[in-house]
């Protein structure tokens, strides 16, 4: 009897959804621009700024977490 072995495709669905502490995190294949369509380098799964207080927008780079608990909702 033969064995075959076969590799099938990961899962390619983009998935995103928003922190409620402001993160929005993305996940999948997607291609992130600028507003000029000039290509964002960045991982698999990475988090844009939901806040507006990163230092490195688009992406999230933890300032949301400096934030009083009520400027987070
Ligand atoms: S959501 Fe993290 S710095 Fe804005």
């Amino acid at each position: 009897m033969k064995h075959s072995l076969r590799i099938l495709p990961r899962e390619t669905k983009t998935r995103i959804y928003r922190k409620p502490t402001g993160p929005i995190v993305v996940s999948g294949d997607v291609l992130l621009t600028d507003e000029n369509g000039e290509q964002l380098k960045h991982s698999e799964k990475f988090s844009l700024c939901g806040c507006g207080k990163s230092n490195n927008l688009p992406f999230c780079d933890g300032n949301h977490k400096k934030q009083p608990p009520a400027a987070n909702q």
